[in-house]
């Protein structure tokens, strides 16, 4: 850590990881609930808890990207932050509003539209807070060295910060208030995050491999671009049936196919720049963690996004487990192991110490990534049953779901493996034990 201003992002990390930590156990319930359908019926029913889940996962992530941005462009812009204060008064804000909004959904009070159920003065402290965080990051930026990662960074969080004014949109019409939903939903994950994630990684590949930053940045103009010609477009793959003009079954099937294209080359990228690089990077944990982020993500948001993107296939799997199956793989591939890339790389610079609890850090990328992936074929075969009785015997939906016991039992352990996962995760970056720390350089050369 070369700066002080950096160590705001301490506190982003710590607070997505209580929220991670939050997220997963509310999807335990969750799958649990599916195993044993009446549990907690009452007092908190399943709509509520998959609101805590999904809302935890999308506040935690940005928590993530905020931190990591707080963490990086003082680095790469070669200054201090233009405010430390205005970084913690934000902070400050998000989590009022996280506690507001669960507080909100225990008591049943909710807007009802998946991913965006908060209320509205929680929506208007998000804005409030992303306004705050954009002018904080632009004038450290414009101040200093621009750097081609830095430019990527903030043209994606200046564009998801302007598309939550989508959120506020919500017209009686049915199909608009569709329309405008996905262009929250789909051009966050499928675009503007995605830039994010590109120069997160260019950011971690730079560190961590030691190639040139002139090959790295090669490769993200190629992935931006990529990114942004398939997923604006391909936001059409989920016009199909909201009442929009048939057009749209060609434009969404033919750009959201291209939309693997940036996924595939996200991983190659990684993978290339470690064969490539020269540097042997004492970190391995947050290696791992970055190639196997670009490499998961390849499969949940490139293959498991394709199996269903043509409108031919979609028409029969819409909205069945195999839409389950593909958005975890996808949010847990790009986005969840990409943040816990950037805290593991992160966090041992930020308490000034050698990279620890390595060992234990792999354990849980593996514990997670193989209870994710059972997850996911579970939940595809899940789907493939679900879709040929309810969608072409044309079964009654709860008939079905009475046939697919065994699977959702199955998808409960392997979130089991999840949560050990993540709450390792958890321990091996607070809990130093004395014993494994290194007497090792402040900061690796070089950095
Ligand atoms: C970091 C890991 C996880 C991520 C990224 C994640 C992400 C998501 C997302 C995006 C949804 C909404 C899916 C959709 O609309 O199709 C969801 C729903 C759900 N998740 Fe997770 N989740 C994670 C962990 C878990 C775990 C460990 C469980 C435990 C079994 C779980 C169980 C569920 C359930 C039961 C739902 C509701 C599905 C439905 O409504 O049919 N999730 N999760
Ligand atoms: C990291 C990137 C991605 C993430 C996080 C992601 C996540 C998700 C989630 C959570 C859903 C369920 C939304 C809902 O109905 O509530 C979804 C739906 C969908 N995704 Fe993705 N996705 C990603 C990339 C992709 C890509 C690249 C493709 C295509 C190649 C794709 C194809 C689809 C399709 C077709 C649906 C609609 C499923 C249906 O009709 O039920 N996704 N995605
Ligand atoms: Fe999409």
């Amino acid at each position: 850590m070369k700066y002080q201003s950096q160590k705001v992002a301490y506190a982003y990390f710590l607070v997505a990881m209580g929220l991670f930590a939050i997220q997963v156990m509310g999807g335990l319930l969750a799958g649990w609930i599916y195993v044993a359908p009446n549990t907690l019926a009452e007092l908190v029913p399943f709509n509520i808890i998959r609101m805590i889940h999904t809302n935890a996962l999308i506040v935690w992530l940005l928590l993530g990207f905020f931190g990591a941005a707080y963490y990086l462009v003082p680095e790469e812009s070669e200054r201090e932050l233009f405010s430390v204060k205005l970084a913690y008064i934000q902070l400050a804000i998000l989590v009022v509003g996280t506690l507001g909004a669960v507080g909100s959904y225990l008591v049943g009070i909710h807007g009802g539209r998946e991913f965006l159920e908060q209320p509205l003065w929680v929506k208007f402290g998000i804005l409030v807070a992303a306004v705050i965080f954009l002018v904080n990051i632009s004038l450290t930026v414009l101040a200093g060295r621009k750097t081609a990662i830095t430019n990527i960074l903030l043209m994606g969080l200046w564009l998801l910060c302007l598309l939550w004014v989508f959120a506020f949109i919500n017209p009686d019409n049915l199909s608009l208030d569709k329309m405008y939903w996905w262009m929250v939903v789909h051009l966050w994950v499928e675009a503007t995050w995605e830039l994010v994630m590109a120069a997160i990684l260019g950011f971690l590949m730079l560190k961590l491999t030691g190639v040139d930053r002139e090959v790295i940045e090669k490769w993200l103009y190629v992935i931006v671009a990529t990114a942004l010609f398939s997923g604006i477009l391909g936001t059409g793959h989920h016009f199909y049936w909201i009442g929009t003009p048939g057009y749209w079954q060609w434009i969404g099937s033919i750009f959201s196919t291209f939309e693997v294209i940036p996924f595939f080359a996200m991983m190659s990228f990684a993978f290339l720049m470690v064969w490539k690089g020269r540097k042997n990077h004492p970190n391995k944990a947050a290696l791992l963690w970055s190639l196997g982020a670009s490499t998961v993500a390849f499969f949940g948001a490139g293959v498991w996004g394709f199996l269903h993107t043509l409108h031919g296939v979609n028409f029969y799997t819409h909205g069945t487990q195999i839409t389950a199956a593909h958005g975890h793989l996808a949010f847990y591939g790009a986005y969840v192991a990409l943040n816990l890339a950037m805290f593991t790389y992160a966090m041992p610079q930020l308490k000034g110490r050698a990279p620890y609890n390595q060992v234990l850090n792999m354990a849980s990328f593996w514990l997670m990534t193989g209870g994710m992936a059972f997850m996911t074929f579970t939940l595809t075969f899940a789907g493939t049953i679900q879709t040929h009785m309810q969608r072409i015997v044309g079964d009654y939906f709860m008939d079905v779901q009475d046939q697919l016991d065994l699977f959702y039992l199955m998808r409960f352990g392997s979130g089991v493996a999840v949560v050990l996962g993540a709450l390792l995760f958890i321990y091996a970056m607070l809990v130093v034990r004395r014993e494994v720390v290194e007497p090792g350089p402040l900061t690796v050369p070089g950095e």
